[in-house]
């Protein structure tokens, strides 16, 4: 039995990990933006609680995700491109990887200071991290704001490096996270 290789295209689990995630993140965004500027009303309510509810999800995602990369190394990145850009993607990789863990944590901080619990769809009620403080709870308000802002400021890197290397390189980094896109081969160590 031959060892398989440390380094594998992306395959069809780690594609579903980084796309169904944008969906949620995309959707994350207009909803906090629109939940937050309502008056209380059983509607706010209810788009809280789904927000909250997709928070968890996130975070559940975002560990499942890790673990899995662990055991399945992505591919190297696009061959030729001078170390800078190598040092850049890892730079924004990483600190997409760690948004996706500090955001819906520190909604789960900021909803325990608030002194309401997550439930994540109406079915699953999460511990409170720690105990009710309004002081805390505007405080972890501004780190959930700064962490979401760093998450779209992050995307903007990452979605324009996507496509001057689709556009301008042409060196298929987009085809080969797309979903259907890697050419099966027999005997293939998709990932
Ligand atoms: C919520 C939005 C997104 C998040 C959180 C996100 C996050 C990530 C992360 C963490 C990786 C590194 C995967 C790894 O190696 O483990 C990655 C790879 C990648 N993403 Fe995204 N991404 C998002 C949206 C997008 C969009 C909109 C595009 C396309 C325009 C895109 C294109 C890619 C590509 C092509 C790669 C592979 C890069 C390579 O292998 O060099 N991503 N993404």
């Amino acid at each position: 039995m031959t060892a398989a290789p440390k380094h594998c295209p992306y395959g069809a689990v780690a594609k579903s990990f980084h796309w169904l995630m944008f969906f949620i993140v995309g959707g994350m965004f207009p909803l906090g933006y629109v939940m937050s500027d309502m008056a209380v009303s059983p509607q706010k309510l209810q788009l809280y609680s789904w927000h909250k509810s997709f928070g968890m999800v996130l975070l559940l995602l975002a560990v499942l995700r890790l673990a899995w990369r662990l055991f399945h190394p992505p591919p190297p990145l696009a061959s030729g491109a001078p170390p800078i850009e190598r040092a850049a993607a890892h730079g924004v990789h990483g600190l997409l990887y760690a948004c996706l863990f500090a955001l819906p944590i520190s909604g789960w901080l900021m909803s325990s200071a608030s002194g309401l619990p997550v439930v994540a769809f109406g079915l699953w009620q999460m511990p409170n991290l720690i105990d009710a403080n309004e002081t805390d709870r505007l405080f972890l308000l501004q780190v959930h704001m700064s962490i979401g802002f760093s998450l779209l400021s992050l995307l903007t890197a990452h979605v324009t490096a996507t496509l001057y290397h689709h556009l301008y390189r042409r060196d298929g980094t987009l085809r080969r996270m797309l979903p259907f896109s890697a050419k099966k081969r027999k005997g293939s160590n998709e990932r």
